[in-house]
């Protein structure tokens, strides 16, 4: 890894907000509770989204809480240097988001009624969004080079490691009651129902105005002008959203656009050997 990486187990992390203590923390000294609910992500999958649905969904529709307090604090991350902070005193239940890989989950997770929802992505998407991102952050490798990009993120030589290797050990978890399985391809079809399905799955069912109102306030245009999302309080000199910006352009098959034939067939040969014997079909297949 280069300078502003850190590597712990195997995987590359940024060292910005992560140190070895946090995830030793995360992992040993986090305490989860049976009302905890975490969003699970690998990196430019829907996280922000997540984010902002579940504040919503948690204040039925009214956007208030979304508006005036970060995402970072509202949803806050598991793995980073400020979980302890943010996390330890606060009032149940808990919304955590985290990128850990299944195998770097805390251990009292496991044998708790703690829910996760864990959204997946099409990874060419995914390679695409990272790297626009990777271009505007300070704080991450940067390689310029897209077919080079697209190399590393195959070999999962990229933050949060392999992304067939995070997919595939959270499916692990599929056939569980307290783990729910979304595609961002899903949401961006159809929120509403997917917003129904996460009401469903949290036990709390919302009237239709409450879910008028995470549905309006969730869209990619409202995300986009919420600064308590949309990144515009991240000095410029972590986050130069004159590059590119966080709220990209949000839409699925992106990847259309920046990948050669060559480079998407190249894909597609690793994606087949690497997902070989996985009975689930996603929309991108
Ligand atoms: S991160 O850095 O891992 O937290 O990034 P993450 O939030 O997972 O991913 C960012 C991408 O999600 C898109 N996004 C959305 N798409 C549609 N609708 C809504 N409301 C929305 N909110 C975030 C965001 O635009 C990034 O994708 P790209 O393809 O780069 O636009």
């Amino acid at each position: 890894p280069g300078p502003r990486s850190l590597l712990y187990e195997g995987i590359m992390l940024p060292a910005l907000v992560h140190s070895r203590e946090s995830l030793r923390y995360a992992q040993l000294g986090f305490q989860v509770r049976d009302s905890d609910v975490f969003s699970v992500t690998y990196p430019k999958s829907g996280t922000t989204w997540m984010q902002e649905l579940l504040t919503l969904i948690h204040s039925n529709g009214d956007p208030q809480l979304a508006r005036s307090v970060p995402s970072w604090e509202r949803v806050p991350w598991l793995e980073q240097t400020t979980a302890a902070g943010f996390l330890e005193n606060r009032p149940c239940p808990r919304l955590i988001s985290s990128h850990l890989p299944c195998g770097l989950f805390p251990t009292s997770f496991h044998g708790s009624n703690a829910k996760v929802i864990y959204t997946v992505r099409n990874p060419k998407d995914i390679c695409v969004s990272l790297y626009y991102y990777s271009k505007m952050a300070s704080f991450l490798e940067f390689q310029e080079d897209f077919g080079e990009f697209v190399e590393l993120f195959s070999a999962g030589k990229v933050l949060f490691g392999s992304w067939f290797q995070h997919v595939k050990g959270w499916l692990g978890l599929r056939d569980r009651l307290n783990f729910l399985l979304l595609t961002y391809e899903e949401m961006h079809q159809d929120l509403r129902g997917s917003v129904e399905r996460i009401c469903q799955f949290l036990g709390k069912p919302l009237d239709a105005r409450a879910l008028d109102g995470v549905v309006e306030n969730a869209s990619f245009q409202a995300m986009k002008q919420n600064k308590m999302c949309n990144f515009s309080l991240a000095p410029r000199f972590l986050l130069d959203q004159t590059q590119s910006s966080f709220l990209r352009k949000g839409i699925t098959g992106d990847w259309k656009n920046q990948l050669t034939t060559a480079q998407s067939e190249n894909f597609d040969r690793i994606y087949r050997e690497q997902m070989q014997g996985l009975d689930l079909s996603f929309p991108w297949d």
